[in-house]
């Protein structure tokens, strides 16, 4: 039996998602389930919605999210079942829009555009073209390949960053520490995309942004935790860089009275660049169901050692 206890809101759409699939089903969400022990497979969000002690069981845990940082620091997270993450194509188109956007409005100026009608100027813009802005990617996961591939589409110079070495058609791989300053210096824009675990957490920092081309721009769309902010601003006011482009924050939503809302050279967004579709990747789940009851290795499996 499938439990789903993700978003109640998105119940209806996953419940008509997966029942189309195979109407067989059995599916109930988590305040209709009667008998825990009967409980083969979890569906959740970010966390654990409580005591699985009772779910003896229990042969997988999915995510509904594609970030499972906070999943797995769930103290309530049982250790000896597998964890999927989501993985779904409408989820990267989504992401690569948010980047694509963004990188497109910096190469055609749009900030300054926009400032200039709001003055009334009729300003020459000097035409910069795709490849004279070099694109760097740190994570070369299933968002970031796919965000290089559309930025590698659309002539811009892309570099990505990944633990494991890599070779992406049109895409200058780099991996591991070592190799990130050589990456870094040819990043006029710095993208994350990386997953939260306790080797990437605090990654944006001073010292990370010394190694960036002066006046680079820097967008976050990965974990606020990602990035110290002292040091953004920092960079912010010494020149290092001119723009970031923010759509996570380590406090969400990110307080009223935080300097980011209202800084000049702060894009703020509230957590959208990429937000999973209710019912969309329901087939993954399905075969991870399928999967689970037959002991076989999980789609989209999280490493846990690794933390994604
Ligand atoms: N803002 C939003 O709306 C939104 C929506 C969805 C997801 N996200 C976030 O997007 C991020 C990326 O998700 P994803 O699904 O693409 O992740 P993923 O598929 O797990 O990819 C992670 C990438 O990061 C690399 N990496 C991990 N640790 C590293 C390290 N210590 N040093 C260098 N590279 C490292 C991995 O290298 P290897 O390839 O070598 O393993 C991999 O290339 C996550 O933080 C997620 O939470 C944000």
């Amino acid at each position: 039996m499938i439990l789903y206890a993700a978003d109640p809101e998105e119940w209806p759409a996953w419940r008509n998602a997966l029942m189309a699939l195979d109407p067989a089903l059995e599916l109930h969400a988590w305040e209709e389930c009667r008998n825990p022990a009967e409980v083969d497979f979890l569906i959740v969000a970010d966390r654990v919605p409580g005591d699985l002690s009772m779910f003896h069981r229990l042969k997988a845990v999915q995510s509904t999210w594609a970030g499972v940082n906070r999943l797995l620091q769930d103290p309530q997270l049982p250790t000896h079942v597998p964890i999927a993450k989501m993985v779904d194509a409408g989820l990267s188109a989504s992401m690569s829009e948010y980047i694509v956007f963004h990188v497109l409005d910096r190469l055609r100026d749009g900030q300054v555009l926009r400032q200039a009608q709001e003055q009334g100027v009729w300003r020459d813009m000097k035409k910069r073209r795709p490849r004279d802005l070099p694109v760097g990617i740190l994570g070369l996961g299933t968002l970031g390949q796919d965000v290089a591939c559309k930025l590698v589409d659309l002539g811009f110079p892309v570099h990505g960053w990944s633990q494991s070495a890599k070779k992406l058609d049109s895409v200058a791989c780099f991996s591991g520490r070592a190799q990130l300053p050589d990456f870094l210096k040819r990043c006029s824009i710095l993208i994350c995309l990386l997953p939260l675990t306790p080797d990437t957490q605090n990654i944006i920092d001073a010292a990370l942004l010394l190694n960036v081309p002066s006046g680079a721009v820097l967008i976050n769309a990965a974990r606020g935790a990602h990035l110290v902010e002292a040091d953004l601003l920092a960079a912010l006011a010494s020149g290092r860089l001119a723009h970031a482009i923010l759509d996570v924050f380590r406090e969400e939503p990110l307080p009223p009275e935080h300097p980011f809302w209202t800084h000049p050279q702060i894009t703020v967004s509230p957590h959208v660049a990429a937000i999973t579709r209710p019912g969309s990747g329901a087939a993954d789940i399905l075969e991870n169901y399928r999967r689970a009851c037959q002991g076989r290795p999980l789609l989209h499996q999280v490493d846990r050692g690794r933390g994604y």
